[in-house]
């Protein structure tokens, strides 16, 4: 049975485009829980733009289950995973300009860096993982790292559009979480998965958590509309 992690990035995001205090990221990953989240996800972004400082030193203080930290593997940042100390740091590629996360790490080019980062963390009593491309080398390195999970960049394969791209994507997918498997690396998998694309995924067993964000985010303010609007109208309509 797979594990469902939420990534609660994204409702700061709408807090954030008013620059006020509400939708708030702690408050959802109460809730997220609530409904069965084994997990709840924050990505501390060098420039802020939607998790902030407060909002992980919160949810360290109020997530029953396990907290992910995604950060990019900077000084700054580690910094900061040593003192808050989250059950899980999963460390990612980050590009300023980038709309979301755009690959995996690049292990073998950073590898005494990524290696140095992953050391410090473990010897905190935090679970590193390494958010890498399907591809066998890949893994391999991560192992060789340090890396205790491997989550597996399932973008491409979210964003393709032909069966037959679909099909070796997942190929690709499948292929390395059996590989990492064999290799006792814990397996987990995420980017661009959404109701409909994670079907496929039942044929991998090896996958034993998925990080999900934006569908999740999207599909709460479509059935959330309903009963948000009642309310309000509710209230109008006693004027
Ligand atoms: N995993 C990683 C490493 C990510 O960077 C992201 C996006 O923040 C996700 C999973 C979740 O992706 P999505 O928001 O598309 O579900």
């Amino acid at each position: 049975m797979a594990l469902l992690s939420v990534n609660v990035d994204h409702i700061a995001t709408i807090r954030e485009a008013r620059g006020v205090d509400e939708p708030d990221p702690v408050l959802a990953a109460g809730i997220a829980e609530l409904a069965g989240a084994e997990g709840i996800i924050c990505h501390l972004r060098m420039d802020r733009r939607h998790i902030k400082d407060r909002d992980l030193s919160l949810l360290k203080k109020v997530v029953k289950t396990k907290l992910n930290l995604e950060m990019a593997p900077a000084k700054e940042l580690v910094g900061i995973a040593l003192d808050i100390k989250p059950d899980v740091v999963t460390l990612v590629p980050e590009r300023r300009e980038e709309l979301t996360t755009e690959g995996g790490l690049d292990v073998a080019g950073n590898k005494e860096e990524y290696k140095k980062v992953t050391d410090k963390l473990k010897e905190a009593g935090i679970s590193v993982s390494f958010f890498i491309d399907p591809d066998p080398d890949r893994i391999g390195e991560s192992l060789n790292a340090g890396a205790d999970i491997i989550e597996i960049n399932t973008r491409e394969y979210s964003e393709a559009r032909k069966e037959s791209d679909i099909l070796r994507n997942l190929e690709k997918i499948k292929e390395a979480a059996k590989l990492a498997s064999r290799l006792k690396l814990k397996v987990h998998a995420g980017h661009g998965l959404n109701y409909v694309n994670i079907k496929r995924f039942s044929s991998i067993p090896e996958i034993e958590e998925y990080s999900i964000g934006h569908s999740i985010i999207a599909r709460t303010v479509m059935v959330g509309i309903d009963q948000a609007v009642r309310e309000m109208v509710k209230l109008v309509s006693q004027f």
